[in-house]
């Protein structure tokens, strides 16, 4: 569920209406409810209310700093990928304790900085940065805590550019080869196994994948231990699916993936971690994007909106669908016209849709791109110098920049010119 609904014929964010928010912002921006980012989080904790557990937010999918704090301050842990989202986090109020490191290539500089500020543990994905971990703690006189993350051979089913545990990926080593790096780590100073990390892709829209993998890692626990080693957390990563096209998609509900979980894992004793990334920030969040041109094409009509693909880039990325609604609902029994939706990018790939079936919309309009909180800002650029879209957080009826759209000014003046140009 989400709180972006029409009310009395205009869209809504929680108690604030989309078109003032507009009104004072400008558009584009982003816009992200409060009451939805909690609820969702929330579904987690009741999914994996029967286990020890702690949900690290995968923070790569929106990481601003309000979004954090919320988050945080529910009890959210987090999952990082750089120093950057690690030093986010902590900005952010998040305890090293609550903080997994995952990411193929984790440099020392990067190691040092969240052994120094804490960490709850690093995902481990070869055996050259184990090696290199090792290293890096035993020369600070400390002891870094690991999991591995295993590559359990699995077809995740999803987009081919977010799968990552089928062999041939980056990520992870090869699950079959797991006791051999198991017995390697346990042989190196400085390093602590706790545990076993396990992620297979996002937007999994089934259950299936999930529940082979748990299995597996399920073995290879029993294994490990059999073998001496001290496992006690699982890592089951992120990637549960959201319904992008609200019509004809139901994807798994949190609480079947925590009993999946269960059902799976639960009887050996295990901490539970999953870094949830898009179900908890993706239909938190909409696109707000005004129209500038309605143009027609040669038998097509286009919609060029003042949202770009820098700004959104999953469409042009993935071809992912994003539902696309008026701010201002259309009257019942309106007739829709096929229009092609784009952006001012001087690219064709800037097409957020195809053939999309709208009411008439004129310039000034507004449209909402749904399921944008995730993977929307955090992956924006400012391509064609298109400043970063401002971010606004809603809370029942109020609202906040929680990130303002920088001047020109400002994005020049980034820019420094050699003096002996
Ligand atoms: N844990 C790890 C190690 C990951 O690599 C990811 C996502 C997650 C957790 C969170 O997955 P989620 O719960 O959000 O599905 N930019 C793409 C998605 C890339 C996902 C990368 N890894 C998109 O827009 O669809």
């Amino acid at each position: 569920m989400d709180h972006f609904l029409y009310r009395d014929g205009t869209l809504f964010a929680e108690d604030v209406s989309v078109a003032e928010i507009a009104a004072q912002v400008g558009s584009p921006f982003y816009v992200y409810s409060a009451a939805t980012l909690t609820r969702h989080f929330q579904l987690f904790e009741e999914a994996l209310n029967w286990a020890d557990h702690t949900i690290c937010f995968a923070m790569k999918s929106n990481s601003n700093q309000a979004i954090l704090k919320l988050l945080g301050d529910l009890g959210a842990g987090m999952d990082v990928v750089s120093g950057g989202e690690y030093a986010r986090a902590k900005a952010a109020g998040v305890a090293g304790e609550k903080i997994v490191f995952s990411g193929v290539g984790k440099t020392r500089a990067e190691m040092r900085r969240a052994l120094e500020g804490g960490i709850r543990q690093f995902n481990v994905e070869s055996e050259p940065e184990m090696e290199v971990l090792s290293e890096v703690a035993t020369s600070m006189g400390t002891v870094a805590p690991i999991t591995v993350r295993v590559n359990p051979d699995v077809d995740a089913r999803t987009h081919e550019k977010i799968s990552t545990g089928k062999k041939g990926d980056k990520f992870g080593i090869p699950i079959s080869r797991a006791t051999e790096v198991y017995a390697r780590a346990a042989a190196l100073p400085g390093l602590k196994v706790v545990g076993i990390d396990v992620h297979i892709g996002s937007q999994l829209t089934e259950l299936e994948p999930f529940e082979t993998a748990y299995l597996k890692v399920a073995d290879l626990t029993r294994q490990l231990r059999a073998e001496g080693h001290e496992i006690t957390r699982l890592d089951l990563g992120g990637g549960l699916g959201i319904p992008y096209a609200r019509s004809n998609e139901a994807p798994p509900l949190p609480i079947e993936y925590g009993q999946l979980i269960q059902r799976t894992v639960g009887d050996l004793g295990c901490e539970i971690e999953i870094e949830p990334g898009r179900l908890i920030s993706g239909n938190a969040g909409i696109m707000v994007a005004g129209v500038i041109y309605v143009k027609d094409g040669d038998g097509t009509n286009f919609l060029i909106l003042d949202g770009a693909m820098n700004d959104l880039v999953r469409p042009a990325m993935y071809g992912a669908w994003h539902d696309i609604i008026p701010v201002i609902e259309a009257a019942p029994g309106v007739e829709k016209y096929p229009y092609d939706i784009v952006g001012p990018v001087c690219e064709s790939g800037d097409t957020f849709a195809k053939g999309r079936p709208m009411p008439p919309l004129s310039p000034g309009d507004l449209v909402a791109f749904r399921s944008a909180g995730a993977y929307g800002a955090v992956m924006s650029s400012e391509y064609n110098t298109r400043p970063l879209i401002p971010e606004v957080l809603v809370q029942g009826d109020q609202f906040a920049v929680i990130r303002p759209r920088p001047t020109f000014d400002e994005i020049i003046a980034r820019d420094t010119i050699p003096e002996w140009l």
